[in-house]
């Protein structure tokens, strides 16, 4: 029988049979997947757990200190924030294409937990101490869309998966990989992980890095943070929370329109709403969001964002389109 319960017992037995009394780390990301993850791997080897964020650069407004707040103050783990933002803008600087995005972040990744391992070690100061574990929160539909599973096309390189580079120096440790979403939210809840987190909409491992079409700059990720705050406090604010399963909100940089805002003529760049509606991400529909919170977020976004004189919003269902653009 499938249960909350059940998933948590076999988890933390294979944890702890995978791990022995080695120490771990853990790519602590601000989603639902990576806390619940975390939080499995703490109930079975408690603080040999140390629990690593990396900011990027490419999280949304206020993300990093929610991580230090929420997640920190209800579970206590062992929590080490790195601040990376200028390592991942040189690496990504002047690219374009989608998977290259996605393979250098998951490599830069990479690179900064092996940084990670390394100081953990030194601060440990125990001769032969080991810290070769990483936990990741795969979720099963990211195996099968990263072409892990049984007759799956690589449809994207989920970088928590077909984004890793070949000579990693850990051993993972994927509790969630069997889950799916709602899956994983039952868990969570069931470990005691507070509902702030758990009902979290999801947000992808490369950040706002794939909602930017085009190259990704410091002061486009500062334009698309500030359009996607207006669109999440007004989705808020209008109860539609739990109606949509995720609104990603995408710049489209290489694109320019012409406009015209207070006394003249701009020459801009659009704003894509993507709010969709979906069980498990695999399939997803476009959400009928109401008409006038809609026009609240076009007027607030074109009249408190400079760059941006046009929001249009994506009416595909997936597929053919997949939920985010990149
Ligand atoms: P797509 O765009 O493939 O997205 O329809 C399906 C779901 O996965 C999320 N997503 C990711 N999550 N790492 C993640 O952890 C990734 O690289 C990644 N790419 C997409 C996306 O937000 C949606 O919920």
């Amino acid at each position: 029988d499938w249960t909350a319960g059940n998933v948590i017992a076999d988890q933390v037995a294979a944890i702890k049979a995978q791990i022995g009394d080695a120490r771990v780390i853990c790519a602590l990301s601000g989603g639902v997947d990576s806390a619940v993850a975390a939080a499995l791997v703490q109930r079975a080897v408690g603080d040999q757990l140390t629990c690593v964020h990396v900011d990027h650069g490419l999280m949304r407004a206020g993300e990093v200190e929610q991580i230090k707040n929420d997640f920190v103050a209800s579970t206590g783990v062992n929590l080490v924030v790195r601040d990376e933002k200028e390592r991942f803008l040189t690496a990504l600087a002047g690219v374009r294409d989608p998977e290259a995005k996605r393979k250098i972040i998951g490599r830069e990744f990479i690179r900064v937990f092996e940084d990670a391992q390394r100081d953990i070690i030194e601060e440990a100061g125990e001769a032969g101490e080991e810290v070769k574990f990483l936990v990741q929160g795969t979720l099963y539909p990211d195996v099968v869309e990263s072409g892990g599973g049984e007759g799956a096309a690589n449809i994207k390189s989920h970088h928590n998966v077909g984004g890793l580079p070949d000579d990693l120096n850990f051993e993972l440790v994927e509790p969630l990989r069997t889950l799916f979403k709602d899956e994983v939210r039952a868990v969570g809840r069931e470990l005691g992980v507070p509902e702030e987190i758990v009902s979290r909409q999801p947000f992808p491992g490369p950040g706002l890095g794939i909602r930017i079409v085009g190259e990704i700059t410091a002061e486009r990720l500062e334009i698309l943070r500030r359009a996607d705050a207006i669109a999440r406090e007004e989705l808020t604010k209008a109860g539609l929370d739990h109606d949509i399963w995720q609104c990603p909100v995408v710049l489209l940089a290489d694109v320019r329109s012409v406009g015209v805002q207070g006394d003249g003529r701009t020459y801009g760049h659009p704003i894509v709403l993507r709010p969709v509606s979906s069980e498990d991400a695999m399939t997803a529909d476009w959400t009928r969001l109401p008409y006038d919170v809609l026009s609240t977020i076009s007027t607030r976004i074109t009249n408190e964002v400079r760059e941006v004189n046009r929001v249009v919003l994506d009416v595909t269902s997936k597929p053919p389109g997949t939920i985010e653009w990149e």
